[in-house]
């Protein structure tokens, strides 16, 4: 059984998502603590599901490496199998993606490598675009340039906002951060093979 720790920092609907999904006794994984750098939103899905919750808020840290090192030193109690981003609004720092990848996963509302960064639905409407996506990766040292291991294209419609665009593109997320843990926890996705040290 794959364990996970998932990090948010908003709503958490794509946490949600993998909570309801980790409820079937036939899925592969479990989500043993909800981590987020804020009081967020999303810990309610983790209280509902009666998931623990750490919070390890950013604001309180001098430096984003104290804060990473403090979130890293938490999450270890815990002995995730695979840590998902999935909405973590915060670049983490370079000491935790070396101590967690390739173990480290996240989802993000554009079709990488289009659109990287904080703003990527938001980047579609203002290029113009008519289609973007959903992508899963692994997470590197960059924003947003890991290994690319699931994506799917999402149109975008006359009129969209960056709200309708963003809750159209998360659905797919959803479905494609749930297939990647499924493939990954039944040793079908290999993560070993993006392991860089
Ligand atoms: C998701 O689209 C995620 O990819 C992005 O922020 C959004 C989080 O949404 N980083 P939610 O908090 O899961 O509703």
């Amino acid at each position: 059984m794959l364990t996970l720790a998932v990090l948010i920092s908003g709503t958490g609907s794509n946490l949600r998502a993998l909570l309801e999904a980790a409820s079937d006794p036939d899925f592969p994984a479990r989500i043993v603590v909800v981590g987020a750098d804020r009081q967020a939103d999303g810990f309610a899905h983790a209280e509902a599901f009666g998931i623990p919750t750490i919070m390890v808020p950013y604001s309180e840290f001098a430096s984003r490496e104290e804060w990473g090192a403090e979130l890293h030193a938490q999450l270890t109690v815990w002995r995730p199998d695979l840590v998902v981003l999935s909405g973590l609004m915060r670049l983490l720092p370079a000491a935790f993606v070396d101590a967690w990848a390739p173990r480290l996963i996240n989802t993000h509302p554009a079709y990488l490598p289009e659109f990287p960064g904080a703003h990527g639905v938001r980047d579609a409407l203002a290029a113009g675009a008519t289609q973007t996506g959903a992508s899963v990766i692994v997470v590197d040292g960059g924003v947003d340039t890991g290994p690319i291991l699931a994506q799917e294209r999402v149109d975008v419609l006359p009129g969209d906002t960056e709200h309708t665009l963003h809750e159209r593109i998360k659905p797919v997320e959803r479905r494609l951060l749930i297939d990647v843990v499924r493939r990954i926890a039944t040793g079908d996705l290999d993560l070993s093979v993006y392991d860089t040290h």
